[in-house]
């Protein structure tokens, strides 16, 4: 492929990292006038709802060129606020504040990394909050969800403040007569952290909190959806006295890929650690190659979600409404392909129909919704085309399948589909969004095949009783982490990441630092002279 021109990149960035289109922006206002003025939270600390300015060096900062774009409610498009409209230049400015922060940052000692990420985090916990409500406004997931995933957030800067301490090095045997070896562990420098807007707040915080415990400095580039969750992260990174120029948060919708492309290009930045699309990461990892800098790329998704006939059928289908529907279907986790075994299809197809028949789609801050909008316009026209080809392919809407107009331009109907075949574009395409399709297969091997076929491999589940296949499932899907008689497998102890075209690199757990960090080895020579007397 030869060089993208700025108009590719612009599309390609438009997945999961991306900016709204200019048909949303025309379309949301209007629903917007309907409901909005009832849904602006009231924040115990308005302090921390920055608008206009993003983090540099310390400080809150406008764009150089003054532009800023503005960031809507996807429930009711009405207008959050807006956040500067950073350029390749003026992230620049901020690549160099954290390159003179690396020098001074890297010698502290991990008692005091971690005692600063400690800091943060009581703040983060102190202000949950204010943090789940920023998070509903600008993300839409209802309020429940959203506390749930400061929670989340926060435990990265507690398990990375334990972790920072005990960055140890080791002693090897050498087999040169005479010399010793060590290794040290270094931190690479400065990372740029691009980051999305379905988790505003945990993606950030996976990232952040294993570089800093490493001795890192970062900019991190927030999502153009949902940045000012992010900024009151800054705000709070401030607050818990992270020295200038070590966090520095940089804010763009239209500039995305030219931000992007910055962080991937400039020969200072050493690392480059991405969540979103397969189609971005590839683009990032062809612009950081020339500067060779390490990359950990979280990408797209597509899970397998298997039940044989030997599962606990209750069980399965608790698992798969909680896999397939949580934040409505936009995480890249999410079961995407529900596989079922004959025996036990109808039975499992009723029982999973009711219960997301339960469901109550909403705005996220009214009381007892359980599921809100998608992001955006182009959200809701994927989910069409793929409800729309599975009907046309013959499969059956057994719930759901349409939009929510009455609700406003982002909501869909939470949908189950049955009748599912392996030609339709759901079975090789990630929906990001409410639509459950269940495909029938007859044996191990044929559904094991049929996960495997995915060109992607970040998470798959399977439901069964027996523990010999059991064992011998999970150890044959190509993913990176199996859900065994679950469907929820985030966890801040678990490493989280991918194979295949899902991408490469651990976040959280033991691993997570590891990401960060270069070994060093010493060798000590001429250590092999008797003792003197
Ligand atoms: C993601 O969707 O990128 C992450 C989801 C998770 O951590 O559970």
């Amino acid at each position: 492929m030869g060089p993208l021109r700025g108009a590719q990149r612009s599309v390609i960035f438009h997945s999961r990292l991306a900016f709204r289109s200019s048909f949303q922006r025309m379309t949301l206002p209007l629903v917007a006038s309907r409901l909005a003025s009832s849904v602006a939270p009231k924040l115990k600390d308005p302090s921390l709802l920055k608008t206009g300015v993003c983090y540099v060096d310390g400080e809150w900062v406008k764009a150089a060129s003054g532009k800023t774009f503005n960031v809507y409610d996807p429930a009711t498009g009405a207008l959050i606020g807006a956040s500067p409209e950073f350029t390749g230049k003026d992230t620049e400015k901020a690549i160099s504040a954290a390159a003179a922060a690396f020098p001074s940052f890297r010698t502290k000692t991990g008692r005091e990394k971690a005692k600063l990420l400690r800091r943060w985090y009581d703040l983060v916990v102190e202000n949950a909050d204010d943090l789940a409500k920023l998070i509903t406004w600008e993300n839409g997931k209802p309020f429940a969800d959203a506390k749930g995933e400061v929670n989340y957030a926060a435990s990265f800067f507690e398990w990375f403040s334990e972790e920072a301490p005990r960055l140890y090095g080791d002693s090897i045997p050498a087999t040169v007569p005479g010399n010793r070896v060590l290794t040290i562990k270094q931190p690479v420098g400065v990372c740029g952290l691009i980051t999305p807007w379905n988790f505003p707040a945990a993606m950030v915080t996976r990232k952040l909190g294993p570089a800093l415990a490493a001795g890192c400095t970062v900019v991190v580039k927030t999502p153009g959806e949902a940045p000012f969750t992010a900024l009151a992260l800054a705000e709070l990174a401030h607050r818990a006295g992270i020295p200038k120029g070590v966090v520095n948060f940089v804010t763009t919708l239209e500039h995305t890929p030219e931000v992007g492309e910055t962080l991937a290009t400039h020969p200072t930045v050493r690392k480059v650690s991405f969540t979103g699309s397969t189609v971005v990461g590839r683009l990032l990892m062809k612009q950081a190659s020339p500067t060779l800098k390490i990359l950990s790329m979280e990408l797209g998704g597509n899970a397998p979600f298997i039940v044989f006939d030997d599962a606990n059928v209750d069980a399965a289908v608790a698992g798969a409404v909680a896999s397939k529907f949580r934040s409505s279907g936009q995480t890249c986790v999410c079961a995407n392909r529900i596989y079922v075994q004959k025996g036990i299809y109808d039975e499992f197809a009723a029982k999973f129909a009711e219960q997301v028949k339960r469901f109550k789609v909403g705005h996220g801050f009214d009381e007892g919704i359980t599921h809100g909008p998608l992001i955006h316009n182009r959200a809701i026209s994927k989910v069409e085309a793929h409800v729309r080809d599975a009907e046309q392919k013959g499969a059956k809407i057994i719930l759901g399948g349409q939009k929510l107009p009455d609700l406003g331009a982002n909501f869909f109907q939470p949908t189950v589909i049955t009748g599912m075949t392996k030609d339709m574009a759901m079975a090789g395409e990630e929906t990001f969004g409410p639509v459950a399709g269940l495909f029938p297969f007859t044996t191990e091997k044929e559904v094991v095949d049929l996960a495997n076929s995915a060109e992607v491999g970040l998470a798959g589940y399977f439901f069964s009783q027996d523990l010999e296949r059991i064992t011998r499932v999970a150890e044959a899907l190509e993913v990176g982490m199996v859900g065994v008689n679950t469907g929820i497998i985030s966890d801040t102890a678990s490493p989280f990441g991918g194979v295949k075209q899902s991408g490469f690199g651990r976040e959280g757990s033991k691993y997570g630092i590891d990401e960060y960090v270069n070994i060093k080895t010493i060798t000590l020579g001429g250590m092999n002279k008797p003792l003197q007397s």
